[in-house]
Order: C-alpha cells, then sequence, then structure tokens
C-alpha cells in the first residue's frame, strides 16, 4: 500500500471569479460605506439603481426601495450572487429546491418548499446559480437600501409570475431590459 503525495495545489481548480463568500463580503463591506449608501438617490415613487464597481469582474448594484415595492419572482440565469440591505429591512420569498431551468412554462411546486427570511440593516445572504427568489420591501413605511452582486455578470433573468403553488415563466430579459 501506498500513500498518495499530499498536493500543495488548491483542491478547487482556480476560480475565474469571485465565488459567493467574495460576493457577501463585497456586498456587506459596501452595505457599511455611509457615504456610498447615501449618494444613491431615492424615489417615494420606485426603485432606483446605481451600477457599482464589482470586484473581479462581478456585476454590482447600489439599489433604493420604497416600501411596497418588489422584484417578483426571477432567477439570475446561472449566476450566483448575494445581496445586503444596508439600511431599513428587505424580505425575500426563495424555494428551497433546484428548479429545472429550460423546459417548462408552468410548474407546480412542492409542500414546504417556500423559505421565507427578513434581512435587516447589516444582514445579507449568498445564492448559488440555481437561486429562485423575490424580494421586498413589505415593512411598511421606511425606504430600503440594498447592495447586490453577480458573477458572471447577469446574463440574463427569467421572470416568474406565481399563483399558489403555480411557478409561470413569464418572460426571459436579456442585459439591458431591466435597467
Ligand atoms: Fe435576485
Amino acid at each position: 500500500m501506498s500513500l498518495a503525495p499530499v498536493s500543495a495545489r488548491p483542491v478547487r481548480p482556480a476560480a475565474p471569479g469571485p465565488d459567493e463568500a467574495e460576493l457577501l463580503a463585497f456586498v456587506r463591506r459596501i452595505a457599511a460605506d455611509d457615504a456610498l449608501v447615501a449618494s444613491l438617490p431615492l424615489d417615494p415613487e420606485g426603485r432606483t439603481w446605481l451600477r457599482l464597481e464589482g470586484p473581479g469582474g462581478s456585476e454590482a448594484w447600489l439599489i433604493g426601495w420604497p416600501p411596497g415595492t418588489g422584484t417578483g419572482w426571477h432567477d439570475h440565469g446561472g449566476s450566483h450572487g448575494a445581496f445586503a440591505t444596508a439600511r431599513g429591512a428587505l424580505t425575500e420569498h426563495a424555494l428551497a429546491a433546484r428548479i429545472p431551468t429550460e423546459g417548462w412554462k408552468t410548474l407546480e411546486l412542492s409542500d414546504g418548499l417556500d423559505r421565507r427570511r427578513q434581512l435587516a440593516a447589516g444582514e445579507g445572504r449568498a445564492f448559488g446559480p440555481h437561486h429562485v427568489h423575490e424580494v421586498l420591501n413589505d415593512c411598511g413605511s421606511a425606504h430600503a437600501v440594498s447592495v447586490h452582486a453577480y458573477y458572471p455578470p447577469l446574463p440574463l433573468m427569467r421572470r416568474y409570475s406565481r399563483v399558489g403553488a403555480v411557478l409561470h415563466l413569464e418572460q426571459v430579459e436579456r442585459p439591458g431590459e431591466w435597467e
């Protein structure tokens, strides 16, 4: 019996870009940057955006959310990412299952897949390439501001409507269509 030599090389192949942990560290750091967060114009009538320079070629945004606004259900076209709340609080509804991305228009979700979490200022989360969620400011009266980062830069987003347990693919948006 012989032992395999210990390799000095990393177990994982060299990553082509920032992983989920790096994106989470970035969005948390930006969320704590009071001057940058304060530079985002806020509009009581709708969401506002400011594009940021993300680490390692990632796509990043600062987003303002008046009370009652949200994204609707969507995925991220295979990109992984992270977001963190800088002001106010955001609610995320997510699915604890990997949903097939192609080959269906209507999908009935099994029981027990729904997850809800609230992210107060300073809190963030990372997500993998198959994450399906909606993010909203449902806290009533206060504006929320958050930081988002994606790698690779979003190639597309699939938008879904949802009635009860039924998810319906509404459209596939390409870069430029959601700005
Ligand atoms: Fe998202």
